[in-house]
């Protein structure tokens, strides 16, 4: 067993099977009659659809008693996508366990931080760690593995479905000892996890392991460490599971790929995607908008480059909505053309498939009110007609499968940072992790520039500049490699607070931003945080909120300072020279104007452009293929936009040759340039 913050092993990757551009969905047949089976894969080849993912959620009609099994209608169901040259990629069901099974084993659902038991009738309600739950979920899977391996419609195993979506921690003794175990492998001795935990402070020394319990609700704040470990644990708990399931499938099939559906984005933040994307044959995710997000464009573009690098290259987009979820407040219906461009704007990033939440809306059921390819309205309707478009859109750009995306820009990212970073009791509860990555990333969008991300341990030789917006927590290594980094020629731009605790969640001493102060040439002796509404005045002109720091200089230069405010005349922004390389500070939170003038000004001394210049509103973004480039144009404004490419060119949607080297997009629409090298 790791750490729960080791870095990320070294990668297996297995090609997913299908042609070109996987195009699909998640497809429930089980919820319908027979009859209809004929015209959903009648629709599917008239849509394009070459890849469903099935069995999803069929675990109660599959094992209807415990060890007797029906595969009659997922043999059906699965001869008759081949028939039509439609591959499956075949869940084990294992996200909904049947209410017969809980009946058994009570003891196997989960209990919460206050200590109440939830029921059964819903789905992903289990305890992670209950012995019972994985031998009746490794059974299943045995089972399917074992009938389906050799099956020709079969080409991807879909582990699971979403670990950790509704249950990511379970509160009960059963988990309790499992954390225990977990803790044992990672400090060996009480001693040492007394230390690492502080537990002087409040009276909280460990005698005995069995003393030892999940952060259960109590009357005053739990102790940081306890709480960053517990996180730990739970998505190493799950990972387990799915590394045990995954086992049970490649020693059946070993030749049939195995991937699992991530969410690295919106609020989700249970599961250390770094740790898991190693042990997938194929990485694929999940991503919904937001109705509340006016520029969801800029989320789908974060997601996708975040994926893409826990991929290390192309991946699966394994779910996404055609139109309206049901699970928001209010569900907002897609504009014109944006189902096209939400589903181009992954392919962009680096997905080499498209694959939507669900192939036939719900009569019944929880997710009635979800959008689908196939609506309740049946074929006379936009979605369907949008559908049928974007299949005919995802075959022509069948060549790009397995084309790489360049860049010369990492953003730090790590998850346990996060959870530090968001435990009780920090300075300001309104820092928020993701806020700070997504406001650092937006001018980077707006500008064009190509992204990673990185975890804090990775090799960062081939980047020109690393963000690290809000690495609260970073171990030594991590540390060392960042400013080494800078060192050597790099040019590294660090955020406010980052730094400050090292793994154990412990204050480095001697001035904020502790690990990074050498190289920043700074150091704070007091933290400013401001209140909601606050801003303060800054040298050039801008304003900044959130944060402030009495900032010492110690070699660096002020760039920018305070000109209002208790700290009136403090650097807020500043610039050290390190070694070969260059090291900013950013001890506050520009607006955005000043942000983006900021992060322009860093990207241009550290040599990075754009991918392409393009009028503002028209996203580019850049695909490597082996003998040609394939520059994808995204016009997001309301105005016509032209932009330069290559005079040996062809629009790939339209298959038209350029003229003239330059492509003009329509408010709204999408191109695919194919630039040959
Ligand atoms: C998740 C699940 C799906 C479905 C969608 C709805 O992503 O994996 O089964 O519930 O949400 O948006």
């Amino acid at each position: 067993m790791g750490r729960g913050d080791d870095p990320p092993p070294a990668r297996r990757r297995r090609p997913m099977i299908a042609e070109g551009i996987a195009y699909g969905g998640d497809y429930n047949p089980e919820q319908w009659p027979e009859e209809v089976w004929a015209e959903d894969v009648r629709l599917m080849r008239e849509a394009g659809v070459n890849m469903v993912s099935v069995n999803i959620f069929a675990w109660a009609l599959l094992e209807p008693r415990e060890g007797e099994y029906d595969f009659s209608r997922l043999d059906r169901i699965l001869a008759l996508l081949h028939e039509h040259g439609i591959a499956a990629d075949l869940a084990t069901p294992t996200a909904a366990p049947p209410a017969w099974f809980f009946r058994k084993h009570p003891e196997a659902l989960p209990v919460d931080k206050d200590g109440r038991r939830l029921s059964y009738g819903s789905r992903q309600t289990f305890c992670p760690s209950s012995p019972a739950y994985r031998e009746a979920a490794l059974r299943i899977a045995r089972a399917l593995g074992e009938r389906y391996a050799d099956h020709p419609a079969v080409v991807m195993w879909h582990v699971h479905n979403e670990y950790g979506c509704h249950n990511a921690e379970c509160y009960c003794d059963v988990s309790a000892e499992a954390f225990r175990v977990w803790l044992r492998s990672r400090y060996g001795d009480l001693e040492t996890l007394n230390h690492a935990w502080g537990t002087t402070f409040w009276s909280q020394w460990y005698y005995d392991w069995d003393e030892i319990i999940p952060p259960r609700a109590t009357g005053a704040v739990p102790n940081p460490t306890h709480q960053l470990d517990w996180r730990r644990f739970c998505s190493d708990e799950l990972l387990a599971l799915y590394r045990a399931e995954r086992e049970v499938l490649r020693e059946a099939a070993p030749s049939v790929p195995a991937t699992t559906n991530f969410m690295v984005m919106f609020a989700f933040d249970a599961l250390d995607y770094w740790r898991w994307a190693p042990e997938l044959d194929v990485v694929s995710n999940d991503h919904y908008l937001r109705s509340t997000d006016p520029e969801s464009q800029i989320d789908i573009a974060l997601s996708g480059d975040l994926v893409r690098s826990l991929a290390g290259g192309p991946w699966l987009l394994m779910e996404h909505s055609t139109g309206a979820v049901n699970w928001q407040p209010v569900n907002r219906a897609k504009t014109a053309g944006e189902l096209r461009r939400n589903a181009l704007a992954h392919v962009a990033r680096g997905a080499d498939g498209i694959a939507y939440f669900q192939w036939r809306a719900a009569k019944a059921g929880a997710e009635q009110w979800h959008s689908a390819m196939l609506p309740h309205a049946g074929t006379d309707s936009q979605i369907w007609r949008d559908v049928v478009a974007l299949g005919a859109d995802l075959k022509a750009l069948a060549q790009v499968r397995g084309s790489t995306s360049p860049a010369s820009v990492a953003v730090v990212w790590d998850w346990n940072a996060r959870w530090a970073l968001e435990l009780p009791s920090q300075p300001s509860e309104a820092v928020r992790y993701l806020d700070m990555v997504r406001a650092w990333y937006e001018p980077l969008w707006r500008s064009g520039v190509a992204v990673d991300f990185v975890h804090p341990t990775a090799d960062l030789s081939a980047y020109r500049l690393v963000l690290a917006p809000a690495l609260y927590l970073v171990d030594d290594p991590s540390a060392a490699n960042l400013t080494g980094f800078a060192s050597a020629g790099g040019t590294l731009v660090v955020g406010f607070h980052s730094g400050a605790v090292d793994a154990s969640c412990h204050v480095r001493l001697g001035g904020y931003p502790g690990a990074f102060r050498e190289a920043l040439g700074v150091r704070t002796d007091e933290l400013f945080p401001l209140l909601p509404g606050e801003s303060l005045g800054l040298s050039d002109g801008g304003t900044a909120s959130l944060w402030s720091e009495r900032v010492h200089l110690e070699g660096g230069e002020a760039v920018t300072s305070y000109t209002s405010g208790p700290l009136t005349g403090v650097p807020a922004v500043t610039r050290h020279p390190y070694g070969e390389g260059v090291a900013w500070y950013l001890a506050t939170h520009p607006d955005p104007d000043t942000l983006a003038a900021l992060l322009d000004r860093i990207r241009t001394e550290a040599g990075v452009e754009p991918v392409r210049r393009t009028p503002e509103g028209v996203e580019a973004v850049l695909r490597r293929g082996e003998d040609a480039d394939y520059l994808f144009l995204i016009n997001h404004g309301e105005r016509a936009a032209e932009v330069h490419v290559a005079s040996r060119a062809t629009e790939l949607l339209s298959g038209r040759g350029i003229d003239g080297g330059r492509v003009t997009v329509t408010p709204g629409d999408v191109v695919v340039v194919r630039e040959s090298r």
